[in-house]
């Protein structure tokens, strides 16, 4: 049976909490408050619209619409700085293997990421061409915990919801992937991700036997 395994990016494939977090840290020493690594966790999967609305509430200030556009743009750019010098040594643990098995067996594959970079990011790890369908954040409207973005990417690769599985880091794409019928998977720990269907702390623990069921369930 040919079902839809749909990747988040961030957190699921690679690791960039680690330089939203040194951009954002940045933004805010600059406007003269802090942000700690508390608060980047909670900006896991939330847009970058969002997540400057978040930042911004927490140090207690407020800007103009243009201040706001130009801030997003001053810290995507830093964001790109580092994304600039990624390279596919920096690929979570087992994810290759994961995408490969999948496309041995003629499953489809599909990225469902709330980043605008999500193309820029595939490209620099050298993953890009394992996806059958890319919906970014450049193609939905609402965000996670929406559904909009898996739907999406559902349709992309023409599976119907309720025969895919997502794999998520975050606690907002979970209950995206749950409110699209589809199979939640958290990557991380289970005290976080407790309203996914199944969760592992990576792909190292997730067996080529697990997957052959998820495709004949
Ligand atoms: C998500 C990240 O995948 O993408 C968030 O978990 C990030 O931290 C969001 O804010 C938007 O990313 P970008 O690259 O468009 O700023
Ligand atoms: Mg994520």
């Amino acid at each position: 049976k040919r079902k839809g395994f749909i990747f988040d990016l961030d957190g699921v494939i690679v690791d960039t909490a680690k330089y939203h977090f040194l951009a954002w840290k940045n933004l805010a020493h600059s406007m003269g408050f802090d942000f700690t690594e508390t608060q980047n966790e909670q900006l896991k999967g939330v847009s970058r619209v969002d997540s400057l609305n978040k930042i911004l509430a927490w140090g207690n200030t407020t800007v103009s619409e243009d201040k706001f556009q130009a801030l997003m743009t001053l810290k995507n750019d830093e964001y790109l700085g580092y994304i600039d010098k990624m390279n596919d040594s920096e690929i979570l643990i087992d994810v290759p293997k994961v995408l490969d098995f999948l496309k041995q067996n003629n499953q489809g594959i599909a990225l469902g990421s709330a980043s605008k970079n999500a193309r820029r990011i595939l490209e620099k790890v050298k993953l890009i061409s394992k996806f059958d369908a890319i919906v970014d954040g450049n193609d939905v409207s609402k965000a996670k915990p929406d559904p909009e973005v898996f739907l999406n990417a559902a349709s992309a690769i023409t599976c119907d919801p309720k025969d895919c599985v997502v794999f998520e880091d975050s606690v907002a794409g979970v209950q995206a992937a749950n409110r699209a019928n589809m199979i939640s998977i958290g990557i991380g720990s289970r005290a976080v991700l407790h309203e996914a269907d199944y969760v592992f702390n990576d792909f190292s623990e997730i067996s080529e036997g697990f997957i052959k069921e998820l495709i004949n369930q």
